[in-house]
C-alpha cells in the first residue's frame, strides 16, 4: 500500500531516511566502513588499477557520484559507461579492473550483458543490486545490495540513494584499505555518512516549501538545470526525473559549458535551476547564475545554507540545503530535486507512478 500518501513515488521518497540508515548502519564497524558481512574481500578493493561503473539510467547517474567521490578521495582511476553502449565500443578492462554493476532491479538486460562482457575480458566484478537475488547480483562474483526495501514507482529515487550510501562506504572502505585514510580520517568520514538519514529527513521535513518552489516550473516547456561537479552529477539525476514524471523536457548542464553553445537557448520563458553546493567551485557557480539572470531566466536556486546570497538579486525561489562536508551534500540537495520533480507532476495531475512509455524493468537492448 501507499502508506497513506497518494503515490508510490512520494511514499518512497519518504521512505529515504530510514532505508539509508539501513543500507549504512550495518556496514559499519567500530565507526569505519566494513563489508565483511557481504563477504567483500578488502583485496578486490585494494588490487585493482582502475574502476569502472556499468548501468543505465538512474543507476549510471548514481555511477556518477561514486566516479566524483573515487577519484578525489581514493585517486583511482574511474569511468563510468552506459551498459548499453559498453559492449559495441571496445571498452578495455582487465584483470587489473574492478567493474561494478549498479541496478535496482538487478534484471536491466543492457548492464548484464556488460556484466557478462566484464567477466569475458577477465575483470573483477562486483554488483549493487537492491532486488534480492537477481539475475545481475547472481552472475556477478560479489555483491552488495542496498536495502532500499521494493520500489514500485517507476521513477527510482530510494533506489538512488541507497546505491549511493553503499558508494560512499565503498570510498570510505577503499580510503582505508588503500592506505589514503589512517582510522581516525576514516571514522569521521562515517561519522559524516552517518548523518545523512537526519539531513535527509531535515529536507522531506521541509517538503511545502518545495511544493511551493515547484510552480515556478509548472507551465515552463523547457528548464535548465545547471551546477558545477557533484552538483553536475545530481542534477542530471534531477533533470531526469523531471522528464520521466512531469514530460517537461529537461536539460542539465555543466554551467561552465552554457557559453559554448547552450546559452543561446536561455529566455524568460527557460527557468533555470541551480545547485550551489560546493565551496571550491561556488563563487564561478553564482557568476554563471548572473548569466543566465541576465538573460532574462527566472531561477529556483537551491544552495547550502551557509552561503550568503548578493542583496538585490530576485530568485523564483531559493531553497536552503542544510550543510554537511561539501562531499556528502549530494543527499540533501538529491531529495530537494526529487520533490521537486515529484510536485510538478502532482500539481499537472500526472499519472505519477506510471510514466507513460515507460517500464520498471527494462529487459529489452
Ligand atoms: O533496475 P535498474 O536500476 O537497472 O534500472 C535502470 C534504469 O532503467 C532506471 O534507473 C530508469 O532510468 C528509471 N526509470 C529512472 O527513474
Amino acid at each position: 500500500s501507499k502508506g497513506g500518501y497518494p503515490f508510490y513515488m512520494e511514499k518512497e521518497i519518504m521512505e529515504q531516511p530510514e532505508v539509508i540508515a539501513e543500507t549504512i548502519e550495518p556496514r559499519i564497524k567500530d565507526g569505519i566502513p566494513d563489508f565483511a558481512e557481504d563477504e567483500i574481500p578488502d583485496s578486490l578493493l585494494k588490487d585493482c588499477d582502475r574502476v569502472c561503473v556499468v548501468a543505465c539510467g538512474t543507476a549510471m547517474h548514481a555511477g556518477l557520484v561514486g566516479k566524483a567521490l573515487l577519484q578525489s578521495l581514493v585517486r583511482i582511476h574511474i569511468d563510468v559507461e552506459l551498459a548499453s553502449e559498453f559492449m559495441y565500443t571496445d571498452t578495455i578492462v582487465d584483470e587489473k579492473t574492478l567493474v561494478i554493476a549498479i541496478s535496482q532491479s538487478g534484471e536491466t538486460i543492457d548492464t548484464l550483458e556488460a556484466l557478462k562482457y566484464a567477466k569475458r575480458n577477465g575483470a573483477k566484478t562486483l554488483s549493487i543490486v537492491n532486488v534480492r537475488g537477481a539475475s545481475i547480483a547472481r552472475e556477478s562474483e560479489y555483491v552488495i545490495y542496498t536495502n532500499a526495501g521494493p520500489e514500485i514507482a517507476v521513477a527510482s529515487t530510494k533506489a538512488y540513494t541507497t546505491q549511493l550510501a553503499v558508494l560512499y562506504l565503498l570510498t570510505g572502505r577503499m580510503a582505508y584499505v588503500r592506505g589514503i585514510y589512517d582510522a581516525g580520517r576514516a571514522r569521521e568520514f562515517a561519522r559524516e555518512l552517518l548523518r545523512v538519514p537526519q539531513v535527509v529527513a531535515q529536507v522531506l521535513d521541509r517538503r511545502e516549501e518545495i511544493h511551493y518552489i515547484a510552480r515556478g516550473i509548472l507551465n515552463a516547456k523547457d528548464v535548465f538545470m545547471i551546477g558545477r561537479g557533484l552538483d553536475h552529477s545530481i542534477l542530471l539525476e534531477g533533470s531526469l526525473k523531471l522528464k520521466e514524471v512531469s514530460y517537461i523536457h529537461s536539460e542539465a548542464y555543466a554551467s561552465g559549458e552554457l557559453k559554448h553553445g547552450t546559452i543561446a537557448l536561455i529566455t524568460e520563458d527557460t527557468p533555470v535551476v541551480a545547485v550551489v553546493t560546493q565551496d571550491k567551485v561556488q563563487s564561478k557557480e553564482f557568476s554563471n547564475i548572473r548569466e543566465v539572470q541576465s538573460r532574462g531566466a527566472e531561477v529556483i536556486l537551491l544552495m547550502k545554507e551557509t552561503y550568503t546570497l548578493d542583496k538585490g538579486t530576485s530568485w523564483a525561489g531559493i531553497f536552503k540545503l542544510p550543510a554537511m562536508r561539501d562531499e556528502f551534500m549530494v543527499m540533501p540537495a538529491s531529495a530537494a530535486l526529487q520533490l521537486l520533480a515529484y510536485y510538478v507532476s502532482l500539481d499537472k495531475g500526472l499519472d505519477v507512478d506510471k510514466p507513460r512509455n515507460l517500464a520498471k524493468v527494462v529487459t529489452v537492448e
